[in-house]
């Protein structure tokens, strides 16, 4: 009998928008030859998979697809004697749910090479309620502490403060005792905010600088920033003498208008985040301190657990820029 698995499917109607469907009956045979099968557990929504799930090209170039950059789960399968039938792993990113089929299948196939066995101070649940959005986090915060940011230099400033990336960095930066600055659009979630351990909220209108002068007052010592556009540009005019800016998105805009005088008046350091790619020894040392030192209080967090089926709902909503916190999904729901 021919074996079947479930998966949220992104695909084109007949009008050309793209939907997507759970379908209980998906062949094995279409999974990619690489050495790992892995019955998925869990996963997540990024903002990377609502633009995969509603055909962003950049991202999936072909349809149908399954999406989900995330997945937790056990090995089912394995060719390298690396990774053993029962082991609990993780993946995150590389090109999962881009072009080869992700987390939102309850199976997927991938080269060994992406994988990291489960962390031993989380659970498969918690290391998809992290998911990419906190290894993303994890990356801004080590790349800015690796050039000398402590709490001791100043303020620190998160913008996209109740998405997934900034949630998470607010939860780290307040256990590793910084003064965070929360950046957000979301009046109602200030409470939310302090409680993950941020000391202050800047509605993001009140932020930006619309003046066209090239600096401003000295006021953080770091920007994690999520936005880009006139976020960024008026966090680079804001940021203490030999600062550091790490910027990871750019839901407010794909581009930056500056001058270069922050960089040579004040010698602030503005360094990228790519999280999809970062080299899997980096990932693994960085998913160890998200299990130990810096583990978060998952309960502060907001967790919105969801099935395939609800799954639609909170991607558009995540289109939005209406989600709080994180949306783990739940293949046994
Ligand atoms: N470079 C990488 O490796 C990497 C990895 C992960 C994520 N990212 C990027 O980082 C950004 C944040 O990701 P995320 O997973 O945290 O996303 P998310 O959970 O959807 O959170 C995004 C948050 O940004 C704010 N926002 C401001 N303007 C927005 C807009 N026009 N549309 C949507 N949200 C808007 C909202 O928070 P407030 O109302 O609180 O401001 C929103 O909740 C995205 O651009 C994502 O692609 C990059």
């Amino acid at each position: 009998m021919t074996r079947l698995f479930r998966a949220l499917v992104a695909k084109e109607d007949s009008s050309g928008n793209y939907i997507q469907e759970v379908d209980n009956s998906i062949k094995f045979s279409i999974l990619p030859s690489h050495e790992v099968l892995i019955f998925v557990q869990y996963s997540s929504l990024n903002y990377k998979d609502a633009l995969s799930a509603t055909g962003n090209k950049g991202i999936t170039k072909n349809y149908p697809h399954i999406p989900g950059i995330d997945a937790g789960g056990i090995i089912e399968e394995s060719d390298n004697p690396l990774f053993k039938m029962g082991d609990e792993v993780i993946i995150t990113g590389f090109d999962l749910g881009c072009n080869t089929y992700g987390g939102y299948g309850q199976y997927i196939r991938v080269p060994s090479s992406w994988i990291i066995k489960r962390p031993s101070g989380l659970s498969l649940k918690e290391c998809m309620i992290l998911g990419t959005a906190g290894l993303t986090a994890a990356i801004s915060i080590y790349k800015m502490e690796s050039i000398g940011l402590n709490p001791k230099n100043g303020d620190i400033i998160v913008t996209g403060a109740t998405g997934g990336v900034g949630s998470i960095a607010i939860a780290i930066l307040s256990k590793l005792n910084y003064h965070i600055y929360a950046v957000t659009g979301k009046k109602s979630q200030f409470n939310y905010l302090k409680q993950l351990g941020a000391r202050d909220i800047i509605l993001r209108n009140d932020f930006i600088d619309v003046s066209d002068k090239p600096l401003g007052k000295r006021r953080w010592a770091g920007v994690l920033d999520t936005l880009g556009g006139p976020i960024l540009e008026t966090a680079l005019k804001n940021t203490l003498d030999e600062g550091v800016i790490t910027c990871c998105g750019m839901l407010q805009s794909n581009e930056i208008h500056t001058s270069i005088f922050p960089f040579i008046l004040r010698g602030i350091q503005l360094m990228g985040v790519a999280s999809a790619d970062y080299p899997i020894d980096k990932k693994t040392m960085l998913w160890n301190r998200l299990s130990s030192v810096w583990k978060i209080d998952f309960t502060k967090l907001n967790i919105i657990e969801s099935s395939l089926e609800e799954l639609p709902q909170y991607i558009k909503k995540m289109l939005n820029g209406n989600i709080t916190g994180r949306v783990l999904v739940n293949h046994n729901l």
